[in-house]
C-alpha cells in the first residue's frame, strides 16, 4: 500500500499539516535520507495525538520515511521522551539518576507518588498527570530535577514540588 492511499484512508492520523511539518524536517536532510528526520518527526506526531505514539502511526511514518517500521519503533522504544500508551495531560519525568539521588531524587519521588496517589508509569484517575522515572536529563547540575511537560525544574524542593502539583490544570 502506498502512503498516498493510507493517507486519504486515514487522514486524521496523518493530515497534510502533519505531512507539511515533517517534510519541513525532512528538507534538512539529503534526497535519500528521510529517515534522518525520524526524531523530530514523531514529536510532532506525538504532539498531535494525544502525546502518544500508536503501532499504526509509526508504521504510517516508516513508509512515509522510506524505513522498515522496525527502525522507527527503535526509535520509538529507546528515548523516553516517546509514549507508547495513552498518557495524562501533563507529564512529570522525574530523574532518578546518580547526580539526582545523591541530591535528594527519592524524597522528591516520594512526596510525588503521595500527592498524585500513583507509582510510576501510571496517571492519575483524572487523566491529569502520568508520572515517569527517566534516566539523566542532562542538567545535573540542578539536581534534583524533574521535566514537567517541556519544561526542565531544578533545585527541587518538597514546596516547589507542591506548587507545581497546584499549578497543573
Ligand atoms: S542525574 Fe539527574 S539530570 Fe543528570
Amino acid at each position: 500500500m502506498s502512503y498516498l492511499e493510507l493517507s486519504s484512508a486515514k487522514e486524521d492520523l496523518f493530515n497534510a499539516d502533519i505531512r507539511h511539518q515533517i517534510d519541513r524536517w525532512v528538507l534538512k536532510f539529503p534526497a535519500d535520507q528521510a529517515q534522518s528526520a525520524v526524531i523530530p518527526a514523531l514529536h510532532i506526531l506525538q504532539d498531535n495525538h494525544d502525546g502518544w505514539l500508536s503501532k499504526d502511526l509509526m508504521d504510517k511514518l516508516a513508509i512515509y520515511l522510506g524505513m522498515p517500521s522496525i527502525s522507527v519503533y527503535e526509535v520509538a522504544t529507546f528515548y523516553t521522551m516517546y509514549e507508547l500508551e495513552p498518557v495524562g495531560k501533563n507529564k512529570i519525568s522525574v530523574c532518578t539518576n546518580i547526580s539526582c539521588m545523591l541530591r535528594g531524587s527519592e524524597e522528591i519521588v516520594e512526596h510525588l507518588k503521595q500527592r498524585l496517589g500513583v507509582s510510576f508509569g501510571q496517571t492519575t484517575d483524572d487523566g491529569l498527570v502520568t508520572l515517569k522515572e527517566v534516566e539523566c536529563l542532562g542538567a545535573c547540575c540542578g539536581a534534583p530535577m524533574l521535566q514537567l511537560n517541556r519544561d526542565y525544574h531544578e533545585h527541587l524542593t518538597l514546596e516547589k514540588i507542591d506548587k507545581l502539583v497546584d499549578g497543573l490544570t
